[in-house]
């Protein structure tokens, strides 16, 4: 049997309460997504920092209605790390705005936002900023560039949930943060995402944008009812999250704390038996106060391919994330000014099987493996 890069941790408790919901027979919007965002909101301490959540049906929905909030017009810009998912670049460009893309730091792999300043201009409405991986952005930085320039901030929180930056949770100090539960993610409603704005005016906004621009509010479909007529006054998108989706959301946000754990474990496990490796880099982290979505290693001296094809046949899947954006042709326009570490980290980067039912045998196993890949050369 392959080990698997990611694998969703489903138990039994958790095809029960999508079974309840099922069974309930409401399988759209309704109660369960009130109840999820009421629990999210709870975990991620949003009331007491005056934010608002908004569940849609994937993270690359919610950073379309992200953009969407800023109203760009023909013309206008935002930066983003070529180093991030195509959804981050597509969400840009579906919502009138062209991305420009941005390098990285080659300490965190997160954005450069030294050189995401020097690519300010007057066109420039917002910079996503993704917390990559094992790393947070710099998120002081990012808030201090935003004030200056008076830019708004999309914080990409896929890789970040239930993270703290400095003892503030993740969602709680960014203009725009957004989050991914797609399969693979620490915490998965199947497929799912979610927005945290600062006013109530963008939460009604986002609570029209995802439901087709109708008008009846949210707090009667989260009854199980709905309405029937109502006003439309926007254009709209069908981006709402479902019954059951939420309902495997609020099961798997019952076991976040031992998901964290677990997670850790094992980055700590592979730092252990990977870091005297002097072909590879591994992440220079203790992984503490961070839920770890991925592992990742550098590798070096352009061996990736030999090593993915080696630990292929001893039944090991890897990932690679990501490929930049400015390789695709669709994007290949958006470059501007040099994006020299992503070139060279994006050859480099190769994720590890990591996932909550991984055992730490399996761990030692991958990590020997791959040393011996070098020993034996
Ligand atoms: C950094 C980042 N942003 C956005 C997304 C898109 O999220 P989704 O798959 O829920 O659409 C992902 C998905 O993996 C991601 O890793």
């Amino acid at each position: 049997m392959t080990i698997p890069v990611f694998k969703p941790y489903i138990e039994k408790k958790d095809i029960k309460n999508i079974n309840k919901s099922l069974n309930f027979g409401w399988l759209g919007m309704g109660k369960d997504v009130m109840n999820f965002e009421n629990e999210l909101s709870k975990y991620l301490q949003l009331k007491k920092n005056n934010r608002h959540i908004v569940t849609v049906n994937t993270g690359h929905s919610a950073l379309h209605l992200a953009v969407l909030l800023l109203n760009c017009k023909k013309n206008d810009e935002i930066i983003t790390p070529s180093f991030n998912n195509i959804s981050d670049i597509q969400a840009i460009s579906t919502g009138n705005a062209k991305p420009v893309f941005c390098d990285i730091d080659v300490n965190t792999l997160c954005i450069d936002l030294d050189k995401a300043e020097k690519l300010i201009t007057k066109k420039t409405r917002a910079i996503v900023i993704m917390d990559y991986d094992c790393f947070l952005c710099d998120h002081d930085k990012a808030n201090y560039i935003s004030r200056k320039y008076g830019i708004k901030i999309i914080h990409d929180a896929a890789h970040s949930f239930g993270s703290s930056y400095k003892g503030k949770k993740i969602g709680t100090f960014s203009d725009i943060c957004m989050f991914s539960f797609d399969p693979v993610k620490p915490l998965t409603c199947i497929d799912g995402g979610a927005l945290v704005v600062k006013t109530k005016k963008e939460r009604d906004m986002l609570h029209r944008l995802r439901l087709i621009g109708m008008g009846q509010p949210a707090k009667v479909m989260y009854k199980n009812k709905r309405a029937w007529t109502y006003d439309v006054k926007t254009q709209g998108y069908r981006y709402h999250l479902a019954n059951s989706h939420a309902a495997m959301g609020i099961s798997q946000l019952k076991k976040i704390d031992m998901i964290k754990k677990k997670r850790i474990n094992l980055c700590k496990r592979y730092n252990q038996y990977l870091s005297n490796n002097k072909n590879i880099i591994v992440p220079k982290t203790n992984f503490e106060n961070l839920i770890p979505f991925l592992y990742y290693i550098r590798v070096l001296k352009g061996k990736r391919s030999q090593l993915i094809n080696f630990l292929k046949r001893k039944n090991i899947d890897t990932g690679i994330h990501w490929q930049p954006g400015h390789t695709f042709s669709y994007f290949k326009n958006c470059k501007r000014g040099e994006l020299k570490v992503t070139n060279k980290i994006s050859k480099e980067v190769l994720s590890l099987p990591l996932f909550p039912e991984l055992s730490e045998k399996k761990v030692k196993y991958i990590s020997t493996m791959i040393n011996n890949f070098y020993e034996k050369k």
